[in-house]
């Protein structure tokens, strides 16, 4: 049996915002980590690496087999890896000795920061668990407070994606309207739902959001290779959350939105600049142009946690090159229910892989944060987010 998150939310409430209802799987309702209910030294995930084939929940106990199933896409997307990065630095807080404690969880810090490069989450996550812990006055008291950061951390991802749900819908309220009821045809990228985030997702959340609503809802989704996290994990997703949706392979999008069948587009994003450029898996910014050739409105959903406030320039932001067999092969389940990797490519072919691309801002329409719908331009955002300008400074040579 799969273990549900439910009772262990309300178990483990002291330091939560509130309670959250987990997103749906065959009638569970999950968050995608948690710290094992018997054990909270024991951090679960699913390990997305398996789905839509295989539903596993796996436990990891050390910081080392976070850093890999961050590293190796067991989990993914921008919040959850912040979220696992935050419990990896406590189960590393955990391995410290207490005569080299800050000096370890200094080494643990870059070894998180390194496993992927491009998300502003994991290093937000890694930095807030550094701070929280300053404050405490010995090992013990730190490791308490990396356990009690983690969690907030967590919950915050998850309340802040309800909250982008919530802005979210009266866009898909306008358009539904100008519709006249009839069903919103969404198109998205990547994924940038539930599994995504610790619950909800941020391109999701509004989605979810009219679904509660009551407003019809059919969502186009790019199959998103290499990796194919659309048609993986988004199109599993929805149809758990029993939400009409459509694969398309990832060059079909302008064509859709050249027939008028696509009536807003909603991604997520891995970082976003103060200055409202926008970096998100490979392929979101040709979607971008196809939708300001087609005048069909291009939006970011994100919580605050993915913006870099130094950064000016998305250009800056370090894009990161996976392995090229995520390229030239491909994995999935035969008719005999076997797994099996194959090769598509000639042995002898070389492939680039590039993860993430630059949309600017000027392609973008909005963002959705947890605080509202901003316009993707410095001073807007920073009106919305004003604590966060003691932040602001260029860093010539950002890469991290
Ligand atoms: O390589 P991934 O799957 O970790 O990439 C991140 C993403 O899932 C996407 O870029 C997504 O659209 C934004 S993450 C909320």
């Amino acid at each position: 049996m799969f273990e549900t998150t439910e009772t262990l939310i309300t178990a483990k409430s002291d330091n939560h915002l509130q309670i959250i209802r987990p997103m749906n799987y065959n009638g569970t309702h999950y968050r995608t980590i948690w710290p094992d209910l018997n054990n909270e030294q024991q951090i679960c995930i699913i390990d997305q690496r398996k789905l839509p084939h295989d539903f596993i929940v796996e436990k990891i106990d050390t910081a080392e087999q976070m850093v890999t199933a961050i590293r190796d896409m067991h989990v993914r997307g921008a919040g959850l890896i912040g979220a696992a990065a935050g419990f990896g630095m406590y189960l590393a807080s955990l391995q410290a000795p207490d005569t080299s404690f800050d000096a370890f969880m200094a080494a643990a810090a870059k070894k998180f920061d390194a496993s992927r490069p491009t998300a502003r989450n994991l290093m937000w996550a890694v930095e807030r668990i550094l701070q929280a812990m300053s404050q405490a006055t010995n090992p013990e008291e730190k490791r308490a407070t990396a356990y009690a950061t983690a969690c907030i951390i967590a919950d915050e991802d998850a309340e802040f994606c309800r909250r982008i749900g919530e802005h979210g819908l009266r866009i898909i309220e306008e358009i539904s309207r100008k519709k006249n009821g009839a069903p919103v045809n969404i198109l998205t990228h990547c994924n940038a739902g539930w599994l995504a985030f610790v619950d909800h997702g941020s391109a999701t959340a509004p989605i979810y959001a009219a679904r509660d609503a009551g407003l019809p809802v059919h969502v186009w989704v790019d199959e998103t290779r290499p990796w194919n996290q659309g048609s993986r994990l988004t199109a599993w997703e929805l149809y758990h959350e029993g939400i009409p949706n459509t694969l398309i392979c990832d060059n079909a999008g302008g064509h859709l939105m050249q027939l008028g069948q696509v009536d807003m587009v909603i991604v997520g994003a891995d970082r976003v600049t103060h200055t409202g450029d926008v970096v998100n898996k490979i392929g979101t910014y040709l979607k971008a142009l196809a939708a300001k050739d087609t005048d069909i409105p291009f939006f970011v959903a994100l919580p605050s946690s993915t913006f870099d406030w130094k950064l000016d320039n998305g250009m800056d932001i370090p894009i990161e090159l996976r392995s090229g067999e995520e390229i030239t092969t491909l994995t999935g389940k035969d008719f005999q229910g076997k797994l099996r990797t194959v090769l598509l490519a000639g042995e002898e072919t070389r492939a680039a892989n590039y993860s993430f691309d630059v949309t600017p801002a000027r392609l973008v329409e909005s963002l959705i944060t947890e605080r509202g719908i901003v316009k993707p331009e410095r001073n807007a955002i920073h009106q919305l987010f004003p604590e966060a300008g003691h932040l602001e400074g260029t860093r010539l040579q950002d890469k991290s």
